[in-house]
């Protein structure tokens, strides 16, 4: 039977609030409505708002409460100012039309370099079926972008070396067998939903507090990325598992 994707990030964040431990993980996800992206904006003071349906980073778009007189929002490399919150709902409310949206809680990455940068988690069905977090990568923004995707001009680089101004090379292992560890429990959720589901990978959020945040998790993930590190290691077990599930591979 086939491998199964998702597409509605919506529909998989529902999934994923029904576990009582990812719950804490998941910023705010609201359906894209005019009175709620107020709401999140005092709130929260800064909000993503991006299709329920994307990929690679487009129509994603990055909403600032600045005060009660001044907010922005950028898109690719275009950052806009408004007066007023109508002025800028209706300017975002114009660009998304009827398509479906969603809005979500703003993570402050943390940066390298002054670069933001989130992270990739890959999480695969092994060779003896069992859900296995086989990579970990960071992808670090494009300076002028609001998203790191690799696709919009993010670059990939080793986990180990974005956090090394951070935390000590043990902290870093820690982390990361943290961040395995809740890997296999969202696929695990997931796939009480999705029986079929063979790989998924999750991009997650640092913030400032080292806390780590689920931002999306994506039913068709791209193993390649992992073939960019000097280090093959994880390319290597990644294919394998890929091929185990009849996955092709280039
Ligand atoms: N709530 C958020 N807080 C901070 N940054 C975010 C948030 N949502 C998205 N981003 C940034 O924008 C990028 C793209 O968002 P997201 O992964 O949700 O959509 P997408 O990349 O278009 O989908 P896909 O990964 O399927 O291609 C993220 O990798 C992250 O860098
Ligand atoms: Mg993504």
């Amino acid at each position: 039977m086939a491998i199964q994707r998702v597409k509605s990030k919506w529909a998989k964040t529902k999934v994923l609030l029904l576990s009582e431990t990812l719950r804490e993980r998941i910023p705010v996800t609201k359906r894209w409505q005019i009175q709620q992206l107020a709401a999140m904006l005092d709130e929260h003071g800064m909000v993503y708002v991006k299709p329920d349906q994307g990929t690679f980073g487009l129509g994603v778009v990055r909403v600032e409460k600045v005060s009660d007189a001044e907010y922005t929002y950028q898109s690719g490399t275009l950052l806009q100012r408004f007066p007023s919150f109508d002025k800028m709902a209706s300017s975002l409310q114009s660009r998304i039309g009827s398509r479906a949206y969603l809005i979500q809680q703003g993570i402050p990455l943390l940066t390298y370099e002054g670069l933001r940068f989130d992270i990739r988690v890959m999480v695969q069905q092994n060779p003896s079926k069992q859900w296995e977090t086989t990579g970990i990568i960071g992808r670090l923004g494009h300076p002028q972008k609001i998203v790191t995707n690799y696709h919009s001009g993010g670059v990939i680089m080793a986990f180990d070396q974005l956090m090394q101004p951070y935390m000590s090379p043990t902290q870093t292992d820690s982390y990361k067998i943290w961040m395995a560890d809740i890997g296999a429990s969202v696929a695990l959720q997931l796939q009480t939903r999705y029986p079929r589901l063979k790989e998924i990978g999750i991009d997650v959020a640092i913030d400032e507090s080292f806390r780590p945040w689920i931002l999306e998790v994506n039913t068709l993930p791209d193993p390649y990325i992992f073939r960019k590190l000097n280090d093959k290691s994880m390319f290597r077990r990644i294919r394998r598992c890929c091929l185990a599930y009849g996955r092709r591979m280039k």
